[in-house]
């Protein structure tokens, strides 16, 4: 007999687990915490008042607050998706209104695409680490994650060849500024890295919520915007593989939850069927505010957070450099919000966050959760995002102290 207090779960749900690191987050929101865990924009930068102006304007036009407050297409809005059309465009993506679908955030963008692709026990190939949130909710649909390390260019080739012979659905990267470790794939890599999704005919899912967080170096061309290049040579198999996920969270506001995927027709029309059968359609209300703002402030927003996200970044790396102990190694990101840690074997980041709560009242992320296989236990996220680089600084500080001590203690032992 089934038992009421223990409902007999689907396979997928009943393995999700919460984590021992969020139960430790949980400690972490009091004020004294100077926190490096949470992936997340800083609200001070939030657009509010164009925000109330778009509102406000909206619910002055009763026309227009009578279509924001109906149901609508699963599509989304058709200025928003002309809107994306345009942004992809100016980045030389072959964009159509037609082939993008607007979603709510884009981990409802990766949560569809791990709908259509996977069934139980099917191949996905995943950056070692990875994003947490795609861990899990491609886990969802139980699959068999190919883990392929990455270098400071990306995810190793001969890796990714080994795992592509394996027939996987789909390959999911982050290109620019990982989340969670920062690296950027160069262009020779990305370029390489098509040409072996076109050799296997693998799909390509690009992740690319903080691209626009660029602090140096010019932007990099996209697999899509490569994929529309090598679609206009003669001889090409005509096949697209690339799959865009983008998102106005990082530079807007997430609470509006807008998200889109940009990919093949064939893919966005049983996509937008999945749409339908999930939610319907995202908030009309929020794709027309932030079709207005997309349209007025983001530009200004991008510049905004360019630098003050970069003076944070600086904080972390001099501070870094500055205090930490030279066997520990980090990643020196060009744009995002997350530098990597990698320290010596001897260090459990878990049980070392555990420590640095209670003892320095500092929280940063072990990396271990970034991992789908293979969990390699002495790594770490930090995230500059949130916090003026003052406090920055003194959270470094605190946290190299605790690191000195613990190696000494290492050693000595
Ligand atoms: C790599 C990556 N993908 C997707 C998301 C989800 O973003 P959204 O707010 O658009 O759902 C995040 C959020 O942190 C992220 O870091």
């Amino acid at each position: 007999m089934p038992n009421p207090a223990s409902p007999s779960f689907a396979q997928g749900v009943a393995e999700l687990r919460a984590s021992e690191i969020r139960e430790l987050l949980k400690l972490i929101d009091r004020p004294e915490i100077i926190s490096f865990a949470g992936g997340i924009p800083d609200p001070a930068f939030f657009p509010l008042d164009a925000i109330d102006n778009a509102y406000k304007a909206l619910l002055a036009d009763p026309a227009k607050a009578r279509e924001a407050f109906q149901y609508s297409i699963s599509e989304g809005y058709l200025p928003l998706r002309q809107w994306i059309t345009g942004y992809l465009q100016a980045n030389e993506i072959d964009a159509a209104p037609e082939r993008v679908l607007i979603t709510s955030g884009a981990q409802q963008a990766l949560d569809f695409l791990g709908r259509a692709f996977i069934e139980p026990g099917d191949a996905v190939v995943m950056s070692a680490p990875s994003y947490l949130g795609a861990i899990q909710v491609f886990g969802t649909f139980r699959p068999r994650f190919i883990s392929v390390p990455m270098d400071t260019d990306g995810v190793v080739l001969t890796e990714l060849e080994a795992a592509f012979r394996q027939k996987p659905k789909f390959c999911y990267l982050t290109p620019d500024f990982c989340n969670p470790s920062g690296v950027t794939t160069s262009l020779k890599r990305r370029k390489a890295i098509l040409a072996l999704a076109h050799r296997y005919g693998v799909a390509i899912i690009e992740d690319c919520p903080y691209e626009e967080l660029r602090y140096e170096n010019p932007r990099i061309a996209s697999f899509s915007a490569l994929e529309a290049d090598y679609l206009r040579q003669p001889g090409n198999d005509g096949r697209r593989l690339a799959i865009y996920v983008g998102s106005l969270s990082k530079v807007l506001t997430p609470a509006l939850r807008i998200g889109w995927i940009c990919g093949d027709a064939t893919l966005i029309n049983k996509l937008v069927l999945l749409k339908q059968a999930s939610d319907l359609h995202s908030s009309t209300a929020n794709q027309i505010i932030a079709d207005g703002l997309a349209r007025t402030c983001h530009a200004s927003q991008v510049a905004k957070l360019r630098k003050a996200y970069k003076e944070r970044r600086d904080a972390m790396l001099a501070a870094l450099e500055k205090s930490f102990p030279k066997d520990v190694t980090w990643t020196r990101p060009d744009g995002g919000m997350f530098i990597w840690l990698e320290f010596p074997e001897s260090i459990d980041a878990t049980e070392l966050l555990a420590e640095a709560i209670r003892d320095i009242q500092v929280a940063f992320v072990p990396g271990a959760a970034f991992y789908a296989n293979d969990q390699k236990r002495n790594t770490a996220r930090l995230s500059f995002s949130l916090g003026e680089p003052e406090r920055i600084r003194e959270g470094i500080e605190r946290l190299a102290a605790l690191l000195h001590n613990k190696l000494r203690a290492n050693r000595a032992a």
